[in-house]
């Protein structure tokens, strides 16, 4: 077998249209799959690359995903574990917009609170707010603050 040295680089195919979120915090895909709510089930396709090398970044995660876009909610919660992360929208195969995500001071109504006491786990229609701290989050309505594993509190 002939050693092609174009060959020692793994291409993930383009997508047509939909997002590709570039400069995930190596480790962090299967996090932000979580907080879009992919599964797989949808029927699109999904490309993940999982601590692949980058320049910036050391180690990063890439995830394309077809068809879809991301709302506001989405954005904010993913800025939480993947700070760096870049969100390329994909539109005939071009990219049409590129932002980097920003971190928010708060996040309204995609957390569930950890606290079973907490008002916003009553039947109160209250939408669940924390505010953004250095290293976590903290709930408005009984001061609980989340510091690990922030995806598996997501409620969107
Ligand atoms: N991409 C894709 N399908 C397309 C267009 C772009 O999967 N139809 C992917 C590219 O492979 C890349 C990301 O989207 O991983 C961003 O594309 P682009 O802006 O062209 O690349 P860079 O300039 O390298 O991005 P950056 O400067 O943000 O690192």
């Amino acid at each position: 077998m002939s050693a092609d040295p174009t060959d020692h680089e793994l291409r993930v195919s383009k997508i047509r249209n939909g997002t590709v979120i570039d400069h995930i915090t190596g480790g962090q895909a299967l996090n932000v799959l979580a907080i879009l709510g992919i599964d797989g089930s949808e029927g699109f396709g999904v490309s993940i690359g999982m601590n692949v090398t980058s320049d910036r970044l050391g180690q990063k995660d890439i995830l394309k995903v077809e068809g879809r876009e991301l709302s506001q909610s989405e954005v904010d919660v993913l800025s939480l574990i993947a700070p760096e992360a870049t969100i390329n929208i994909v539109r005939e195969y071009d990219v049409v917009e590129k932002n980097r995500v920003e971190r928010p001071s708060e996040v309204v109504g995609v957390l569930s609170c950890p606290n079973r006491n907490c008002i916003s786990n009553d039947s109160e229609p209250v939408a669940t707010r924390f505010e953004v701290l250095e290293d976590g989050v903290r709930c408005d309505y009984c001061s609980e603050i989340i510091r690990d594993r922030i995806a598996e509190h997501i409620d969107v």
